[in-house]
């Protein structure tokens, strides 16, 4: 067994439809995504062998795809059969999918008209539930140097595969012994986490920053907003400061990977997660969704 094989049991990957284990995946080292982080993914799970949210997946990728200008040669209902067929190779009842597209491959240059034609990879690996102290006990975060991507550089709206100020992110924040990292704008408004939405809870109002701070729009994100707004829930988009965080009375991330996770400290600020008691209402009522999905036949594989 290669050190691959061990690094990524049962994971199988689809290179243009070319399905094989991880060890034997290959793609050109000419292509763009590795030479400029020129490309665009999507992540989520699967459910009892259903894929969770596809159709939004689908709809930010072709959002990215606009935001950088990267025109897609496959059609949803392609990318969907490839995306089933490596689920069905893998034979998972719950995986992680995650879909890259990059711009292709070309001569060496900038130029995003030198490439060719898209390069899709598909990797689907087991899954098994994330960590249980995280929901029960929260994860401590913190604010780093590193600024959230201004909107007029690469948008953060754009889920593009160029991550290196989230890796410089969280690199800050596992260096201070934190779970991962916060970020603001170069206005000082809060942003997002590396990989998740952040969310706070004052006197009952729940809110999170708006669009205009130049974040992802995450997928949990919108169903959270879509669950609150059919609740009755207070809540609000709005621009937020770190210490706005740090005066809350629950703060919470949300990501497709992790759900709803609480957070029990932000910098030197700390939250007691068993009063978390809207974070435990969401979760009810987001688990509820999630569970719902479960027998949509569209995305069953
Ligand atoms: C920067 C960033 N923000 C937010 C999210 C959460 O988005 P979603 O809920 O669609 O997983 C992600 C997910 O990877 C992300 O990379």
């Amino acid at each position: 067994m290669s050190k691959l094989d061990d690094l990524f049991p049962k994971t199988f990957v689809n290179v243009n439809g070319n399905i094989t284990n991880a060890v034997d995946a290959k793609i050109s080292i000419f292509d763009r995504g590795f030479l400029y982080g020129d490309s665009i993914y999507e992540v989520t799970l699967t459910e009892d062998r259903s894929i969770i949210f596809w159709e939004e997946h689908l709809d930010r990728l072709e959002n990215s795809a606009h935001l950088i200008g990267l025109p897609l040669s496959l059609t949803r209902e392609q990318i969907t059969e490839e995306v089933k067929k490596t689920l069905v190779k893998a034979n998972l009842e719950r995986a992680y999918i995650r879909l890259v597209v990059t711009r292709g491959e070309g001569i060496i240059s900038l130029d995003p008209n030198t490439s060719t034609q898209n390069n899709f990879v598909i990797i689907t690996r087991p899954f098994p539930p994330n960590p249980s102290e995280w929901y029960q006990e929260g994860v401590k975060l913190c604010f780093v140097s590193v600024l959230r991507n201004d909107k007029r550089s690469v948008d953060p709206n754009a889920k593009s595969g160029n991550y290196l100020n989230n890796v410089l992110a969280i690199n800050e924040a596992k260096q201070k012994g934190f779970f991962d990292a916060l970020m603001v704008n170069k206005d000082g408004y809060v942003t997002e986490g590396t990989t998740f939405n952040i969310w706070l809870v004052k006197d009952g109002v729940v809110k999170t920053p708006s669009l205009e701070s130049g974040l992802l729009k995450g997928i949990t994100r919108t169903k959270l907003l879509k669950i609150i707004r059919e609740n009755n829930i207070p809540f609000e988009e709005c621009s937020l400061t770190p210490d706005d965080f740090h005066q809350a009375d629950e703060v919470f991330m949300t990501a497709s990977t992790k759900g709803i996770v609480p957070v029990n400290r932000v910098d030197e600020y700390h939250y007691n997660v068993e009063n978390f008691k809207r974070v435990k209402e969401l979760t009810t009522y987001y688990q509820g969704m999630v569970e719902s999905l479960k027998n949509d036949q569209k995305y069953r594989y």
